[in-house]
């Protein structure tokens, strides 16, 4: 966003950027509950699925996460190149735990194992976040489960939280995958959020960037909800053209009107 946008509405920063802190994320009721259930499910060492639409907020929640599991009782290791093979996606599993990768299967295997006991004699329970599951290789993904195989599968030692979008759940529920799905305590979805949320979260971003002014009026609010199907970072996208479109014509609030002229001008999708 250009500084003329910025000071055309006496902005501190851009709005509607995904450079946004941990501690400022928007966190309605409803997403504070899917938190919520995440904490619980790691605390009690099970595994999760969360999946929704692309942009709806998934990694997001996964920062929140972050911030709520304490730092000397959680070790939380998080993946997103989700494309590789089995034996390269565990050698990534290596580098981002702190072990050297080894060169064979079953010794990255065995690296990562022996290093999951370990934490758990320290009393640190270990979290993978696979960020883009869907995305991962079937020969990681029914693999999966035997990374939560210790001592004869009697002992919960890792959590595995796959963070995907709704195809995922499809991908799990096939035959070869059901030994994981089965292992998948807490399965989540995030929605698309509702016109009023979207509102809501546009005043969050502004506050967070000093701006108390309602900078959208409400027939804005509705159509950028609409464009943007609940999901945030279509809705920043639009938002801001049509802030900085705003700034251009010198209006001192984004209206309904101004929003039909972006979005006939700009691709929705
Ligand atoms: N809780 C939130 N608080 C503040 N901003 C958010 C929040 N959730 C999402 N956003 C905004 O929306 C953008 C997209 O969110 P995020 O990356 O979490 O979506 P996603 O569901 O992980 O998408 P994808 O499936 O494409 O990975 C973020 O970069 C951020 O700008
Ligand atoms: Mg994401």
């Amino acid at each position: 966003m250009s500084d003329s946008t910025l000071s055309a509405f006496g902005l501190t920063a851009p709005p509607f950027s995904k450079e946004i802190s941990d501690t400022d994320l928007w966190l309605p009721p409803s997403k504070e509950e899917l938190v919520e259930e995440l904490v619980d499910a790691v605390t009690a060492r099970q595994s999760v699925v969360l999946t929704g639409e692309p942009g709806v907020g998934k990694t997001c929640v996964l920062r929140a996460l972050r911030q709520r599991l304490p730092k000397e009782r959680f070790r939380l290791t998080y993946c997103h190149n989700a494309t590789l093979g089995r034996r390269d996606f565990y050698r990534q599993i290596c580098l981002a735990v702190g072990l050297s990768p080894k060169a064979t299967a079953v010794a990255v295997f065995y690296a990562i194992t022996t290093e999951v006991e370990q934490l758990a004699t320290a009393r640190l329970h270990p979290v993978f976040v696979l960020d883009e599951a869907h995305l991962l290789h079937p020969e990681v993904l029914g693999h999966l489960h035997i990374l939560l195989n210790y001592e004869w599968d009697a002992r919960a030692l890792l959590s595995i939280v796959l963070v995907g979008l709704p195809e995922l759940e499809d991908r799990l529920s096939l035959g070869t995958h059901k030994p994981l799905l089965s292992r998948l305590h807490a399965r989540l979805r995030l929605s698309s959020v509702s016109e009023e949320d979207s509102g809501a979260y546009l005043r969050h971003r502004l506050v967070l960037v000093w701006c108390a002014k309602e900078l959208f009026a409400r027939d804005a609010v509705a159509l950028l909800h609409e464009a943007s199907a609940g999901t945030h970072r279509d809705l920043d996208r639009l938002a801001g053209l049509t802030l900085r479109e705003a700034g251009r014509k010198k209006r001192k609030q984004v209206e309904g009107e101004l929003v039909r002229e972006v979005l006939d001008r700009h691709a929705r999708a």
